[in-house]
């Protein structure tokens, strides 16, 4: 419990990230530990219990496309954005010749130039590498892009993750705080991030339908 404690102090701390350019450019996206070549089970389970099997998805924070590849595969229109513009070329590259309804676009959602709305969107670890005094446009830009009734499904770490340095981390009661003024809460489940570390960080996983 005295670790779980400590642990939510150093959530305050500000946390320092890489430059995902730099990042993107200089390592195989592969081994990025995020990287994760299926659809998230999470993601999954929660299209399934929503009956939601058409529809456009913004996947945002793409990275290495690999989710926005797995929704434009199962039949969404599928836009996915990034920071960084070597990651959306090479997630680009990835799908060349897959004939998919996909774009790749580089875009900072705290600045988007993004002039659609979307049925659903996708954050698998993007909002938590976020600086925490912009949560709140973070809020904001995420429904304004949705449609009414859209959902944000939103992945971050938990606060029961404890290892040194990484992303920010969450409890469901601080995403109600951040969220709730523009999102009814569906859902918020523990869970973790499959990728390719070999302990899978500790993650809650968010279900938000825009108000
Ligand atoms: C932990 S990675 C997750 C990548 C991808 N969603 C996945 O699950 O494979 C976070 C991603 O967010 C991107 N990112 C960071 N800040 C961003 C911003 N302001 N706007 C858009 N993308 C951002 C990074 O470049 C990185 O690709």
């Amino acid at each position: 419990m005295k670790r779980l404690e400590d642990n939510h102090n150093e959530l305050q701390r500000r946390r320092e990230f890489p430059d995902w350019e730099k990042m993107y450019v200089e390592q195989a996206v592969e081994t990025m530990p995020w990287f994760h070549p299926e659809l998230d089970a999470d993601l999954d389970r929660a299209l399934k219990r929503l009956s939601i099997d058409s529809g456009s998805f913004l996947d945002l924070g793409t990275g290495p496309g690999t989710q926005a590849i797995a929704l434009a595969e199962r039949g969404f229109r599928v836009t996915g954005t990034d920071i960084s513009e070597t990651a959306v070329r090479k997630a680009e590259a990835l799908t060349a010749e897959k004939g998919l309804d996909l774009v790749f676009k580089a875009d900072d959602i705290l600045k988007t130039g993004l002039n659609k709305k979307f049925d659903n969107i996708f954050d698998r670890g993007c909002f938590h590498v976020l600086d925490p005094d912009k949560r709140g446009d973070y809020v904001k830009i995420a429904a304004g892009l949705l449609e009414p009734g859209g959902y944000l499904f939103l992945k971050t770490f938990s606060v029961e993750e404890l290892m040194e340095g990484g992303p920010y981390r969450f409890t469901a009661e601080e995403i109600r705080d951040i969220f709730s003024k523009r999102f009814e809460v569906v859902s918020i489940e523990a869970s973790v991030f499959r990728g390719t570390l070999a302990e899978f960080p500790k993650a809650i996983f968010c279900i938000l339908r825009k108000k």
